[in-house]
């Protein structure tokens, strides 16, 4: 059995001029994981965490105390580093430049959805913690700028998630293939569970909110339909899971084959997701596992950010479903 830090640390050796800080930093997300994980576990039991917080995000959405808790807890494990230059959030408006004191040599910043799938924490359904990891741009012992944070995706050096489901993993990359790690509580260890874990080039799964689906683009609509039509030849039709928690959709995606869509809708003009916390770590991760992640014309780890919570619509999963979507999308793009 191989645990996560000793993992690490074997990988880290494959870079002999590696200094150690990514593993720092991910040992740091590591232990968010799961002081997260125990306060989740907590939560039928106690006010603190469940509910409003009775706030909003910069975007207007609700904030619940567990989104507040996830990102506090996230900040100030990264802002206890040295290694870290900057940090941010989903769920606060203006990135953080750390101390250029304390941080005199960090060269990385770190963006998170703390908390994905927040809805879904009062009635004790599956959640997840997204991340993501860039060497920064600007010049080392400066204070970050926003440059730094607005990078395409394929800049990314590591991204990976937490789920906090039947059992908590965490899965991660950092450009050699995607490996995960399931939480043993009583050990307070993650072990080695998923080793290069390869997305099946098509599925059977299709994930999209379907309530939705009036307010569609007419590619989405289409291919919903075909989804839905019978034909032995490829499988169809196909079997709709939708969780809410893209974290958790998109897992079981990965694992088992599928697409996620979180398309663009006429209440959602660029869709609901969010280029930097949760399109593009979770574009890496497919990737890295052999899928796709498009916004139904684009590759999403070519897209150059313009705003730090930027949305961005999210096709995701299986390399040959992906495609078809952006087969559908091209077709209809004029209706
Ligand atoms: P978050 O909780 O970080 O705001 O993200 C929720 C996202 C995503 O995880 C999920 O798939 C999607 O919103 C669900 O949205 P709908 O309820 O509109 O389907
Ligand atoms: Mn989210
Ligand atoms: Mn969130």
């Amino acid at each position: 059995m191989k645990t996560l830090g000793e993992f690490i640390v074997e990988k880290q050796a494959d870079y002999p001029n590696a200094k150690g800080e990514l593993t720092g930093i991910l040992s740091s997300i590591r232990l968010v994981a799961k002081v997260i994980h125990r306060d989740i576990n907590k939560a039928g039991l106690t006010n603190n965490i469940i509910g409003n917080a009775g706030s909003e995000n910069v975007q207007g959405e609700t904030q619940m105390k567990l989104d507040i808790f996830a990102h506090e807890t996230f900040k100030k494990a990264l802002m206890a580093r040295e290694d870290v230059a900057g940090f941010a959030s989903e769920e606060e408006e203006n990135f953080i430049a750390f101390d250029t004191q304390r941080g005199r040599n960090a060269k990385y910043v770190i963006l998170t959805d703390p908390l994905d799938g927040s809805s879904n924490i009062d009635v004790n359904v599956a959640v997840g913690t997204i991340f993501s990891i860039y060497r920064r741009v600007s010049p080392i012992g400066t204070p970050v700028t926003l440059e730094d944070f607005l990078q395409p995706g394929h800049r990314q050096v590591a991204a990976g998630y937490v789920v906090y489901g039947s059992s908590t993993m965490l899965v991660y990359t950092t450009g050699n293939g995607v490996n995960g790690f399931t939480y043993d509580p009583s050990l307070g260890v993650f072990c080695l569970s998923h080793e290069n874990i390869q997305i099946p080039q098509t599925g059977k799964i299709y994930s999209i909110n379907e309530g939705q689906y009036l307010k569609f683009p007419m590619g989405v609509k289409k291919y919903i339909k075909y989804c839905q039509e019978e034909d032995k030849a490829t499988n169809r039709p196909y079997t709709s899971r939708y969780i809410g928690s893209l974290v958790s959709d998109f897992h079981r995606n990965m694992l088992k084959g599928g697409i996620y869509i979180y398309p663009s809708a006429t209440n959602y003009p660029n869709g609901k997701l969010r280029l930097l916390y949760e399109g593009n770590p979770m574009a890496f991760l497919a990737e890295q596992a052999g899928g796709l992640a498009s916004d139904g014309f684009r590759r999403i780890l070519d897209i150059q950010p313009t705003e730090l919570h930027q949305r961005i619509p999210l096709f995701i999963g299986s390399k040959q479903m992906v495609e078809k979507t952006q087969d559908f999308m091209q077709q209809f793009s004029g209706e």
